[in-house]
């Protein structure tokens, strides 16, 4: 949903699709009092927190000014493009019409309540960037797992990577970062970031041993609590 006034934008949206109770909202344009107005507006039609998009320190300023307080902690990935990756181990598909319903089932099972981002989450990952696509393994013909994908100015994002818990450790999430990667390079990627949580065991295992280094800056995400 679009909040707008006068010049200043942004979008709201549910944190995900289990609460109607927690909000996201990305600023497009504007400052603190506008962010605190858009808190305001929430609070009124029931939302109880509202969470800023993930960010570097650096570029929190207007949040802390509108409020926001450290709410959750990002770590940052990077890989160099350079090398082509090795072949995934399972067919991995561009998907053409990707149904965000039935991928936030699968990021649902995958995911814990606080990272869940539901249908609308997954909206804003495919749209993040000009270019993007959304990957996935089937396993007899039902979508598995899958990784959403994006470019811009030669920067790739692996924005969103998930395997149905009851298809864990056969190499699908293996498959997908490799075919991201190889998504990444045809157009014309030198370089893919991406976040994930601290405590995220897996992923880093998984991330590192496709050769992503683990930088040392952190994102976060800032929270306010609704009037
Ligand atoms: C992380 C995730 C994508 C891995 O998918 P997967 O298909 O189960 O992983 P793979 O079978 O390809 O495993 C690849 C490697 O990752 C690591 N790994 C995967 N699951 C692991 C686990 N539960 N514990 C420890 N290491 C694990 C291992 O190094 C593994 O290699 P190995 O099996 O040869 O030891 C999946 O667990 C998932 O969807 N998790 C929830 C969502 C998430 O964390 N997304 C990514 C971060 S934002």
């Amino acid at each position: 949903m679009k909040l707008r006034r006068g010049w200043a934008a942004a979008q709201a949206r549910p944190w995900n699709d289990q609460t109607v109770e927690l909000a996201s909202l990305r600023l497009e344009r504007g400052g603190d009092r506008f962010i605190g107005a858009c808190v305001g507006w929430l609070a009124e039609r029931g939302v109880k927190r509202v969470l800023s998009p993930a960010m570097p320190d650096d570029q929190s300023s207007v949040w802390r000014r509108a409020g926001f307080e450290n709410h959750l902690e990002l770590v940052v990935y990077e890989k160099d493009l350079r090398q082509p990756p090795p072949p995934p181990l399972h067919r991995v598909a561009a998907d053409p019409s990707p149904d965000p319903a039935a991928l936030a089932v699968i990021d649902d099972r995958a995911f814990d309540p606080t990272w869940r981002i539901g249908k609308a989450g997954l909206v804003d990952a495919m749209a993040a960037t000009p270019t993007s696509a959304v990957l996935t393994v089937r396993v007899d013909g039902v979508v598995a797992g899958f990784a959403i994908v994006g470019e811009m100015a030669a920067v790739s994002y692996l924005q969103r990577l998930a395997v149905d818990p009851d298809h864990a450790r056969r190499g699908i999430g293996r498959s997908l970062v490799r075919a991201s990667v190889d998504w990444a390079r045809r157009h014309g990627a030198r370089t893919m970031v991406l976040n994930t949580q601290p405590e995220n065991l897996a992923a880093a295992r998984l991330y590192e041993d496709e050769g992503f280094v683990r930088l040392g800056a952190r994102l976060r995400v800032l929270a306010k609590e609704g009037a």
